[in-house]
């Protein structure tokens, strides 16, 4: 009976370096294992979050450029592959992303089979549906980090607006993690309030056309990102350790993250983001989430627009 929790993160660039950097400060894994092809940069990034190890709680680092060091793993994060260029789309990717996702979860599976599989790389909705169809694996067992990222930008801006803790924000993003995604507004509240009835000094703040720009900045928010840095790392660094934690603290929690949906919201064979119970399984989706008629035609609509991407790609 294992004792230790070990989470493998693949790719050891800006996100999944931050993937383990975020994990190792909140104490999510006891073992984190670091994979990469590039040996040098692979070891670079091991040792540097390995000298930091005096400040955290115990955590053993671990990693290299042999796929044996990700062997038992109980979850994996996959980050690997081509990141956006500024002004690039995460589905410009999926070609080459879906390459490289193909021979490495053959690989991952040889050492780590009974792992929980959570998809990072772009666009990680199409690419979590090609590495379900290839692996074989239960949908709850291979998902993909979805809107977990984008529902933590959109609680950021309604807070900021509100003038409350995000934590105190309730409200998701579902959909594809990419430019077709939308806000659940029919079930967003802060604290117990409905959100469109939320006032500052007796004001409504949340009117139609605040909505609709919080929506764009939102979905357009990694653009923004990328244009001033090259890359977002941070955020998905800390939304991806939120799902780990969920995982190999066995939590049941509520999170957006998207596994292959069957019989969701009249869905089947594609993997959207909808809000699931996560815990030691793997994501389970919440089939009764009250969607509007005009949020599950926007559903439909990213369904749509993924399932052409999919199909190109199994040409
Ligand atoms: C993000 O939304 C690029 O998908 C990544 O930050």
């Amino acid at each position: 009976m294992r004792t230790v929790s070990k989470l493998t993160v693949v790719g050891a660039g800006a996100v999944g370096s931050s993937v383990a950097y975020a994990a190792m400060i909140r104490g999510a894994a006891r073992h984190i294992a670091l994979y990469d092809i590039a040996p040098e940069k692979t070891r670079a990034e091991v040792l540097d979050l390995a000298h930091g190890a005096k400040f955290v709680g115990a955590t053993e680092i671990s990693g290299g450029s042999d796929i044996a060091v990700t062997a038992d793993s109980d979850v994996v994060v996959i980050t690997a592959g081509a990141k956006q260029k500024p002004g690039q789309t995460r589905i410009e990717l999926a070609a080459t992303n879906a390459r490289i996702m193909g021979s490495l979860m053959e690989q991952l599976l040889k050492v780590s089979p009974d792992a929980v599989y959570v998809i990072v790389s772009n666009p990680c909705d199409v690419l979590t549906m090609l590495a379900k169809e290839a692996s074989g694996l239960p949908a709850e067992r291979i998902f993909a980090s979805g809107t977990t990222l984008d529902s933590s930008r959109l609680r950021w801006e309604i807070a900021r607006r509100a003038g409350v803790s995000a934590s105190s924000v309730h409200a998701m993003i579902v959909g594809e993690h990419g430019d077709t995604e939308f806000p659940l507004w029919s079930s967003a509240s802060i604290g117990t309030v409905p959100l469109l009835d939320w006032t500052v000094n007796g004001e409504r703040v949340f009117e139609q056309s605040t909505l609709d720009q919080i929506a764009v900045d939102v979905r357009d928010a990694a653009y923004a990102v990328i244009q001033g840095k090259g890359a977002t790392n941070y955020a998905i660094g800390l939304s991806s350790t939120r799902i780990v934690e969920a995982i190999l603290n066995d939590e049941n929690a509520i999170i957006p993250v998207a596994p292959v949906l069957s019989g969701i919201q009249g869905l089947e064979g594609i993997a959207l983001s909808v809000p699931c119970v996560v815990n030691r399984t793997g994501a389970h989706p919440i089939a009764e989430t009250p969607f509007s008629d005009h949020e599950r035609e926007l559903l439909h609509r990213s369904a749509a627009s993924l399932s052409e991407v999919a199909a190109g790609l199994r040409a």
